[in-house]
């Protein structure tokens, strides 16, 4: 265990119509830390049981909560804004100690996660319908936004608060109820979130956190069960796979926030240091554990040999370590597997010739730590182009001409983010234009904001979340004709 300032943020049993229980079957499971691999916190380990009754607790508080006002529930939104931010430094120490993220990029992670509820506390006020011009003199053409009903959020280890807050904010301030069931690695974060709702005042049953080991059987029930309209999930594309097939039946809602290979292209006509800046914050945030983190370098060969010598150089800066330490930049992976699994990515590509600029042995210490690692001449048939590389490791390809960058950047399934670095404005428009990618950074390297929409195209997913579109997948249009309005 470990302290806090407010130890009652501390969580370790579910959160269903708020109320704090054990699960049904008395078990728990253990959250490692993942710098030390010791055990942080033992917490309640929810089934089917638990889930289904959370649904049905989400169905009976909807009732009331969906004829509140709008003001009402963005007041309330706030108090929860406000109470997260007030907040902030337990959160970050809780999120840093499960997830493993440098305790600086926890603080960022709580402010970014707290800016969704502050959002959609003020978006919820312009739920706005349309009056449509009719084609008929005595009919009258409206629509109106009602919330889609009871939702479900399956959300990831690498955010666990943002991306939590992202899905639960544009829900309640729709005038939905939410049954979240976070990563099992990672539900203290998603239980302190669930105690601060409570104080904020957010009704019993309107938000309840259901966490377990038995991932498949907790989502199997909240992708089937008749009652959740909606489901809302981030995670990896098998398993968002999994999710669309069994919400089929049903036919829920859904939005899909699934995997990306975010390709990277550096033009010659750009200024080298600001793209190796945004190349170390896009690539190691997270220990390059992001959706959205660059994945292909692709930089023309007229300046490849300098951005690589200048991103070798950064990356010698970083210090790798226990997130907690303040001077930390770089923590450790969520578990050994992803250890592993960076091992497996270098030697492919080592075995078909690519070059070893830095990097590339798991460290010598206790807890899952992979050094960042630097790839040069690589090339379109290896894993680390191919894959989602979810870590450390960052691979450089070269191009000679426009054409070639795009289509390498667009050769993957994957369509989430993209960054471009160039100083000609018409290279930018029609780059930009050519990528297949939900988002496209330029000249940037973190893109993401409670301001903009954030989601993907190809099979990186369906819908957008944040910004003024984030509230539409939890709304349905309903249209009303009224008609004879003559006499
Ligand atoms: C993600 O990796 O899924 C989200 C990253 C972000 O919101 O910046």
């Amino acid at each position: 265990m470990f302290e806090l300032n407010d130890s009652a943020l501390l969580k370790t049993k579910l959160f269903i119509n708020g109320e704090w229980v054990e699960s049904d079957s008395g078990e728990s499971f253990p959250v490692h830390s993942p710098a030390t691999n010791q055990i942080l916190a033992t917490v309640a380990n929810a089934g089917k049981s638990e889930t289904r009754y959370a649904i049905n607790c989400a169905n009976n508080a909807m009732q009331l909560w969906q004829q509140t006002t709008a003001k009402h529930r963005a007041n309330l939104l706030k108090k929860w804004f406000d109470l997260v931010t007030e907040h902030t430094e337990d959160l970050s120490k809780i999120l840093t100690l499960e997830q493993g993220k440098p305790i600086l990029e926890a603080r960022a992670e709580v402010t970014y996660g707290a800016a969704y509820i502050e959002w959609f506390a003020e978006e919820a006020k312009r739920m706005y319908g349309d009056v449509i011009p009719s084609n008929h003199p005595n009919q009258r053409t409206l629509t109106l936004k009602q919330p889609v009903g009871v939702v479900a959020a399956i959300t990831p280890w690498n955010f666990p608060i943002a991306m939590i807050t992202r899905k639960v904010a544009p829900a309640l301030a729709a005038g939905c109820a939410v049954v979240i069931k976070p990563a099992e690695a990672t539900p203290l974060c998603a239980l302190a979130l669930a105690e601060l709702a409570s104080r904020a005042g957010l009704p019993k049953g309107l938000l309840s956190v259901v966490v377990g080991t038995n991932a498949a059987e907790i989502g199997q029930e909240l992708s089937t069960n008749s009652i959740v309209k909606k489901l809302s999930f981030t995670g990896s594309t098998p398993v968002g796979k999994l999710l669309l097939k069994a919400t089929a039946d049903t036919v829920k809602k859904v939005s899909m926030e699934l995997g990306g290979n975010a390709p990277f292209i550096v033009f010659e006509d750009t200024d080298i240091e600001l793209a190796v800046e945004a190349a170390m914050a896009s690539k190691f945030r997270n220990a390059g554990q992001t959706c959205v983190c660059a994945n292909r370098f692709i930089v023309h060969s007229s300046i490849a040999q300098e951005f690589t010598e200048q991103l070798v150089a950064k990356v010698k800066g970083l210090k790798i370590g226990n997130g907690i330490e303040q001077d930390v930049t770089i923590g450790p992976l969520i578990n050994k597997n992803a250890v592993n699994n960076m091992q497996v990515l270098v030697d492919d590509a080592l075995a078909a010739n690519a070059t070893l600029e830095i990097g590339g042995t798991p460290l010598e210490q206790e807890g899952n730590y992979y050094p960042p690692t630097v790839l040069s001449s690589v090339t379109p048939e290896m894993r680390v182009f191919k894959e989602e590389i979810f870590g450390p490791i960052a691979p450089i390809l070269t191009f000679d001409t426009e054409e070639q960058a795009i289509s390498l950047a667009n050769a993957t399934d994957a369509g989430l983010a993209s960054y471009i670095f160039t100083q000609c404005q018409r290279k930018i428009w029609r780059v930009s234009e050519k990528l297949e990618n939900g988002i496209v950074g330029v000249n940037e390297g973190i893109i993401s904001s409670e301001v903009a929409p954030f989601g993907g195209v190809k099979t990186s997913g369906l819908g957008r979340e944040g910004s003024k579109y984030g509230l539409d997948d939890y709304t349905e249009i309903k249209y009303i004709c009224i008609g004879n309005i003559e006499e």
